[in-house]
């Protein structure tokens, strides 16, 4: 059932904040968060952990590669990401003070259960962690500790919902950690909890963009390229906005860290090269700024994702569009996501594509 939406994709985009605040219900109690909430042993298990090793696929692996940022920013906490059909087939190094995090919307996914399995063969006493949507899966099945996304059924073959909670159980394993571990001061922990409380108000705000995103949409959908640039944490934005966009549209998109625009794809840039950036007023706006100016140099049309306070004003080919007020650390990457999940919905709609059941996908890729 659309419930009353044109496609499922759309349906699960306006869910989003439902959805956040269904993953957060119940594990958090007077402002701090409750480690039980991963498992009777979770306690026990983290207090051990000396760096986290994320394995997941596709849109899961975007959402694991924002975490690392959080960790190691905010915990210090070694954190590492792949995707599970490289991490299994090589010989990757894992210590025994390793958190193995398996992050999947289905938990049916072929090879990130396989990398599960070949850990579990070679380190049986590294503890394993799944965040996962899927109850009855056997990535759940098979894991030791378990924290469920409460996203609700995700039909769309786009992953929308399943990154936004994804994202949020991410932001529950730092506050889990950083408090058995000892390394978050109360104050901020409970300044974190607070941060996350406000994103059901602030998804739904972003979502109020729609009109404004769809006249974005239509200047891109006879393009037949584009680039997503952003820095720190909204470089995995800008892959998960890529992806996207690439997924349901049919149109080449890739992502970048705009720091690498001189390392090679600045050649890729003239005026039928569309760029999207992701630029919320922090400490990287102004290396930000300067990567927009290379590229307007050359001829490329911006469209600015920004917040209310980005110092930036639209031009001729220069399109700034505040979507969401002030935002955090955590909550930043999660509502930024957003508008770029409904700029790619649009541009696949006006191409008249099949936006939930794009061509030679599944929802969930159970074979290698
Ligand atoms: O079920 P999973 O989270 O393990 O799926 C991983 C990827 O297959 C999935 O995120 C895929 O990239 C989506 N179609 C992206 O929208």
């Amino acid at each position: 059932d659309r419930g009353g939406f044109k496609h499922f994709m759309l349906k699960e985009i306006h869910e989003q904040p439902r959805a956040i605040a269904d993953t957060l219900e119940g594990r958090i109690s007077e402002g701090r968060v409750l480690p039980a909430a991963f498992g009777v042993t979770a306690e026990a298990r983290f207090a051990d952990v000396a760096r986290i090793q994320i394995v997941a696929c596709g849109t899961s692996y975007h959402a694991g590669m924002v975490a690392r940022y959080w960790f190691e920013d905010i915990l210090g906490l070694p954190t590492s990401v792949e995707v599970s059909s490289e991490f299994h087939y090589r010989n990757p190094v894992v210590s025994r003070d390793t958190l193995l995090v398996m992050l999947s919307q289905s938990g049916e996914t072929a090879d990130t259960l396989a990398a599960l399995r070949m850990v579990r063969s070679r380190h049986p006493d590294v503890p394993v962690l799944a965040i996962c949507n899927a109850p009855e899966s056997s990535l759940v099945r098979e894991s030791d500790l378990v924290l469920m996304t409460h996203a609700g059924p995700e039909i769309s073959v786009a992953s929308t919902k399943a990154f936004s909670t994804q994202l949020v159980s991410l932001a529950l394993l730092l506050l889990a950690m950083g408090r058995v571990q000892g390394t978050l001061s109360e104050e901020i922990e409970r300044r974190i909890v607070a941060g996350l409380e406000k994103i059901p108000a602030l998804a739904q705000a972003a979502l109020t963009h729609d009109s404004a995103i769809l006249a974005l949409a239509e200047r891109l959908v006879d393009k037949q390229h584009a680039l997503f640039l952003g820095r720190g944490v909204m470089f995995p934005i800008a892959l998960e906005g890529a992806l996207k966009l690439k997924e349901i549209s049919y149109i080449h998109a890739e992502g970048y860290p705009a720091g690498e625009l001189k390392h090679g794809p600045l050649a890729l840039i003239d005026e039928n090269m569309p760029v999207i950036t992701i630029a919320p007023q922090n400490d990287l706006l102004e290396k930000l700024k300067s990567n927009m100016a290379e590229v307007a140099a050359r001829g490329a049309e911006l469209f600015v994702f920004a917040d209310e306070r980005t110092a930036l004003a639209s031009e001729e080919r220069l399109h700034v569009l505040p979507v969401t007020s002030h935002v955090g650390r955590i909550s930043a990457p999660i509502i930024f996501n957003i508008p770029l999940q409904l700029l790619a919905y649009h541009v696949a709609v006006l191409k008249g594509t099949d936006v939930d059941q794009p061509r030679n996908l599944a929802k969930s890729v159970t074979v290698e």
